[in-house]
């Protein structure tokens, strides 16, 4: 059975977190959102993840994305662990700035498939893998990344891509190996030369390259 897919409405779960009750959905109002997931609480691989998340959330939220995570164990083991999360983070604030998301049964990184069968608890109970989700305003799945419990995420790397999102939902472009924000982007395939003449009136440049086909084509969006 497949996951969530790209395109796919992201489901509209009901779940207890850090700041109460809430309804996927209605937590995301019309913002974009990032749900990432954390193997379990107290451990150092998360610990330095959430701590990182803490000290950029202003860049998420500058973006205006939601942000919440996810950790499959109680409110309160996540209330406590906040604290050593803000601890060891450099983030200006005093509590963590997003809620985290109790999956103390499971059941949610279940649905949204997202255990990793090679990292188990005490129990022998599988733990729950890296995956970060991007939902877009449409409540629609964006982007979907999947990391073992043993390789932590790069924040820096997830408001790249958060970046070219955005962009790329705006604009009929497509953004190159390690693009930033300010740097030229590609015109997308579908376009022919005079649509994306129309399109871009900072110009197109066009790269030459042996076939003579002319699909390595650059704008300033
Ligand atoms: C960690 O966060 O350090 C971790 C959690 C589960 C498996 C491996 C590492």
């Amino acid at each position: 059975m497949p996951g969530l897919l790209l395109g796919d409405v992201f489901p509209n779960f009901e779940a207890d977190t850090t700041i109460g009750r809430i309804k996927f959905h209605d937590f995301l109002g019309s913002s974009w959102g990032v749900l990432f997931s954390h193997p379990k609480d107290f451990t150092p691989v998360c610990t330095t993840e959430l701590a990182c998340a803490a000290k950029v959330s202003d860049e998420f939220k500058k973006r205006g994305v939601k942000m919440i995570a996810l950790s499959i164990d109680s409110v309160e083991d996540h209330h406590n662990w906040s604290k050593d999360v803000m601890a060891v983070s450099s983030s200006t604030a005093k509590t963590l700035p997003f809620p985290i998301i109790a999956d103390h049964n499971r059941a949610l990184s279940i649905e949204l498939g997202m255990l990793d069968p090679d990292e188990r608890d005490s129990d022998g109970l599988p733990l729950t893998a890296r995956c970060v989700f991007v939902i877009g305003p449409d409540k629609k799945m964006k982007l979907s990344i999947l990391y073992p419990a043993t390789t932590g995420r790069n924040f820096d790397e997830l408001l790249r891509a958060i970046d070219s999102l955005q962009l790329t939902a705006q604009k009929k472009v497509a953004t190159p190996v390690d693009w930033k924000l300010g740097d030229k982007v590609m015109v997308i395939p579908s376009l022919s030369d005079a649509e994306a003449a129309a399109l871009f009136p900072n110009g197109v440049t066009t790269k030459e390259v042996p076939s003579g086909k002319n699909y390595l084509r650059y704008t300033q969006p």
